[in-house]
């Protein structure tokens, strides 16, 4: 039985230099020489590839590599739940956190790596006015607790970056990097990442991007028309900005990006097969034609279900009154192979059917499985900034927040993304929450249920602003009021929507209203407009936190919480979210509590993790538990592996029984493994 001290692989998140190392030893264990690599022998195994120093290509600056190891460092913190201040807590699949986003992006790694389909961030654009946070590399969780609370005596922000600062650039790509080369872990293979970006900083961060994602990887410099005319410059007056655009593989991208079906009238397109994913929404048409230019050769006999023959014009037999097929012999079957036909019974044809085509959204079907609509191009027009001040005006009264982007331009840059369904988009600057806002919108207006996670520093507002006159003291209380207030909106202008419908329906509902009625129904029904709010702070087990107190009380009142294993003022479900965090497991899986013989008990994530933190605990607690897991494990549809962790004291002094509990918990339960705090 393991017990989880504060160097464990479990006590933190993942620990990627270690898993780099490991990676190496794969590769070339003969590099390593008493745990320490030796590099002659490195760069011998890499020949030509090694670049002397002087030589290389690429960007630098002051602090960089400082910055490469910070990302790779592991955060001892955690995420503890705030219900109060979520919504729908126990049904909504979206999250809020609060807190500075490197350390979020590091405790986020083990849970989210591989599973987020699209990142889209808005960062500091690095004005020389705007606030760049300053990370402090030696223990960035105790800078965040107290820079978040921090202004100087003018009331002036201190992460301010200013033009004169001498390593202004340098303090910019120093606060980017990391988060970057973070994120890009959490990415699913076919995800991309988009990030805002205006000139100050537009050509570092493509050269950040460049050694991050991979020179392949860029996708596009998307250009954002955000004004009409700016008569703010006694030059060429700036009118756009960038987003620039970049997958995590380019291998992986061929279904990605959606394609350009702006000249399609979409509305016909409502028929969907086992097909949909990758072809679209379909309509049939008649594969006959009368008016084309006849040929014996498209005049022939195709088999219906029931084995009769129809040729074009529904007739039976062949005949020449001009009426053809659309499609020659071979394409016909090559289209009933690949599903493209479709028979319906017709009593008004002699043969008794109609033959039809199928004309799916995404396919081409004059060169067969060729997709043919444009690719979106990089040159966005039809949205103003300005109208992200309307957005806001629909909800707030007063202007709570400057940089808000326009909700359309975050919809369409969702769009231009294909995703299936319940695929997560995370924004880790997400200010007032705008992207969350589009995701909801989005989702009210097509069959997806896309989920989002929004990540913002709780940075205080300036006393002279509209949103601190207006009780909103930081910008996290500001985003969780604007999604609370948008997803109302969304909701009351769904339903409303709705009731107009069935009002103007007829009293019987033809098939057509009925359909409608029914689509709406089913997108209100799977909206969700809920959040759960975490909030970063430190561990909850006194053992794994990183400060020692400084006076002789508090190492006293350490001394005694160790005891206790939880610190003074979290709670047991702080806890039993930190463990699944550092277990690896989603902020919003299934928990589920049973009391077994007075002891309190949970599994987490239909079994994946068990909990118990009674102290001492009994065979029959033991059992129980492994019923539990067994009970899981059966109705698992994917191999189930249960852990458990309990307290370390569970077993009292009894080594006899905590070595027979996890020999039985291991062999007749099935359970991997066993923890102790
Ligand atoms: C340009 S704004 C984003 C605006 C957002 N796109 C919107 O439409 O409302 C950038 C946001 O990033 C936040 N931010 C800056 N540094 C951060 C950090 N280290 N962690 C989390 N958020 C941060 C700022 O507080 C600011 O609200």
């Amino acid at each position: 039985m393991e017990k989880i001290t504060k160097d464990h692989s479990l006590s933190g998140s993942q620990d990627i230099l270690a898993e780099n190392i490991q990676k190496l030893k794969e590769i070339f264990p003969e590099v390593f020489s008493e745990g320490r690599v030796d590099f002659e022998k490195l760069q011998l195994l890499l020949g030509d590839l090694i670049t002397p120093n002087d030589e290389l290509y690429g960007l630098n600056w002051w602090g960089k590599n400082e910055a490469i190891k910070e990302s790779m460092k592991r955060s001892l913190g955690t995420l503890r739940p705030d219900k109060e201040s979520s919504k729908n807590w126990e049904k909504t699949e979206n999250i809020y956190i609060e807190g500075d986003n490197l350390e979020v992006l590091k405790l986020l790694q083990k849970s989210y790596n591989g599973k987020i389909k699209m990142i889209y961030i808005d960062p500091p654009y690095n004005t020389g006015k705007d606030f760049v946070y300053k990370d402090n590399y030696k223990d960035n969780l105790k800078n965040y607790l107290e820079q978040t609370d921090q202004v100087d005596s003018e009331g002036v922000k201190q992460s301010t970056n200013t033009k004169e600062d001498g390593r202004y650039h340098s303090n910019w790509l120093n606060m980017m990097y990391p988060r970057l080369r973070l994120s890009r872990n959490l990415l699913k293979d076919d995800g991309v990442i988009l990030i805002s970006i205006d000139d100050n900083e537009v050509d570092n961060l493509k050269k950040l991007c460049d050694e991050i994602f991979g020179e392949t990887n860029f996708i596009s410099n998307l250009i954002w028309q955000k004004k009409t005319g700016a008569s703010d410059s006694s030059t060429i007056s700036t009118i756009t900005e960038s987003i620039i655009v970049y997958c995590k593989d380019i291998n992986f991208i061929e279904n990605t990006f959606s394609r350009n079906f702006e000249s399609f009238d979409l509305t016909r397109y409502r028929n969907k097969d086992e097909h949909f994913e990758l072809r679209g929404p379909y309509y049939t048409d008649n594969l006959d034609r009368g008016g084309l230019q006849y040929s014996d050769s498209l005049n022939f006999g195709i088999e219906c279900p029931d084995g009769t023959l129809s040729f074009p014009n529904g007739r039976k037999e062949f005949q020449n009154d001009g009426w053809i097929w659309k499609w020659s012999k071979s394409k016909v079957q090559w289209a009933r192979e690949n599903n493209f036909i479709e028979f319906k019974k017709s009593d008004n044809k002699n043969s008794g059917w109609s033959v039809y085509y199928k004309n799916y959204l995404n396919v081409d079907n004059e060169n067969n499985q060729i997709v043919r609509s444009a690719p979106h191009k990089n040159l966005i027009t039809s949205i103003l900034n300005a109208s992200s001040s309307s957005d806001m005006k629909k909800l707030f009264d007063e202007r709570v927040f400057q940089y808000t982007k326009p909700v359309d331009l975050i919809k369409l840059l969702i769009k231009y993304v294909n995703f299936k369904n319940n695929e997560i988009i995370l924004d880790f600057f997400s200010g007032s929450g705008t992207t969350a806002h589009s995701v909801m919108q989005l989702n009210s207006e097509d069959e997806l249920n896309r989920k989002h996670i929004q990540v913002q520093l709780p940075e205080i507002t300036d006393e002279k602003s509209e949103a601190f006159k207006s009780g909103y003291k930081t910008i996290t209380e500001i985003g969780k009021e604007r999604i609370r207030r948008a997803g109302d909106t969304i909701f009351a202008e769904k339903k409303e929507e709705l009731d107009q419908l069935k009002a103007k329906a007829s009293l019987i509902q033809t098939d057509e209203e009925k359909a409608k009625i029914q689509e709406l129904e089913e997108i209100i029904a799977k909206l969700d407009i809920g959040f759960k709010v975490f909030k970063l702070d430190s561990s909850n087990i006194e053992a794994w936190d990183t400060e020692m107190p400084e006076t002789v009380q508090g190492i006293q009142t350490r001394l005694e919480e160790s005891r206790n294993h939880l610190k003074k003022g979290r709670t047991e479900e702080d806890l039993l979210y930190e463990l699944l965090l550092k277990q690896g497991l989603l902020l919003t899986s299934q928990i589920e509590e049973r009391s077994i013989a007075g002891a309190r008990v949970y599994s987490i994530s239909h079994g994946e993790l068990f909990i118990c933190m009674n102290a001492p605990i009994t065979m029959e607690v033991i059992e129980g538990i492994g019923n539990w897991g067994k009970e899981s494990i059966a109705e698992a549809i994917v191999d189930l592996k249960p852990v458990l962790v309990l307290k370390d004291e569970a077993f009292g002094k009894d080594d006899a029984f905590k070595t027979n509990a996890e020999l039985r918990l291991k062999n007749e339960f099935g359970f991997a493994k066993v923890n102790t705090l």
